[in-house]
């Protein structure tokens, strides 16, 4: 089957999420690194607990629900001002350095992104961050007010490009929903950035384990969820010399 249309997941996948750490630092110095993992862990939780419970808020609300969170249990004062600066950063993320050339040796299939992020702030995201010249589609899941990994929100592929699944491939670094699409019927590349090895040995060297790496624990490891992607790589620029492989 000929591979039409490659989707990628953004967050953590196009655009690196850490990258936020620099605004989450100077707004509450020596609590930025606590503030992002935590952040992101409870941004994810809740869109898992608003899916399950039925209660769709989208991912901007989302994200400053956990961002309010984090700050409360970490005893950090709301500041208006370094609240919003927080959120701005999340419209301008940095991108990994090899998205660029990795998206531009694939423009002869769709390119679209497939995100929990909200209308408004993928538009941003990818507005800020030039790939609106690049991509076909920026597909939310917004309309089906639901969120991945359920297989509505990954429908939406079809429905916006009018591919069947197995004429797409799914990008994503996001373990859990790397296993969602494959669930769905999706073909999909996992983006390993954190090696088992690198996570043993960062967990070893450190009897603290610190934030970074409880996060790369929580987030970063294949989840046990009986389904494995079909490929794994340890960054987009591996992409195009694979799409070979796919017949
Ligand atoms: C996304 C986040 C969840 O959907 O990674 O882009």
């Amino acid at each position: 089957m000929t591979i039409k249309a490659i989707v990628f997941d953004a967050y953590g996948t196009l655009y690196d999420i850490q990258s936020v750490a620099a605004v989450t630092e100077a707004a509450y110095p020596g609590h930025g690194e606590m503030i992002t993992q935590i952040w992101r862990i409870k941004q994810l939780e809740y869109t898992w607990l608003r899916s399950l419970m039925r209660r769709y808020e989208d991912f901007s609300i989302i994200t400053r629900d956990s961002l309010a969170y984090t700050l409360r249990v970490l005893g950090l004062r709301y500041d208006e001002g370094a609240f919003e600066r927080i959120m701005e950063k999340y419209l301008h993320l940095d991108m990994y350095p090899d998205a660029n050339a990795a998206l531009a040796a694939m423009k002869d299939r769709k390119l679209a992104i497939l995100s929990n992020g909200s209308t408004d702030m993928l538009a941003a995201l990818v507005r800020n961050s030039g790939l609106d010249h690049v991509l076909d589609a920026t597909i939310s899941i917004d309309t089906r007010r639901i969120f991945k990994p359920s297989p509505e929100a990954y429908s939406l592929i079809e429905d916006r490009l009018g591919m069947r699944p197995a004429e797409v491939l799914f990008v994503s670094s996001n373990p859990w929903d790397a296993c969602g699409a494959k669930a769905f019927g999706l073909n999909v590349a996992w983006i390993e950035r954190v090696t088992p090895e690198a996570m043993a040995l960062a967990c070893v060297k450190n009897d603290l384990v610190p934030p970074l790496t409880m996060f790369k624990a929580i987030r970063t490891q294949m989840d046990e969820l009986g389904l494995q992607p079909d490929i794994r790589i340890k960054a987009l620029s591996e992409l195009p010399g694979l799409l070979k492989s796919f017949t």
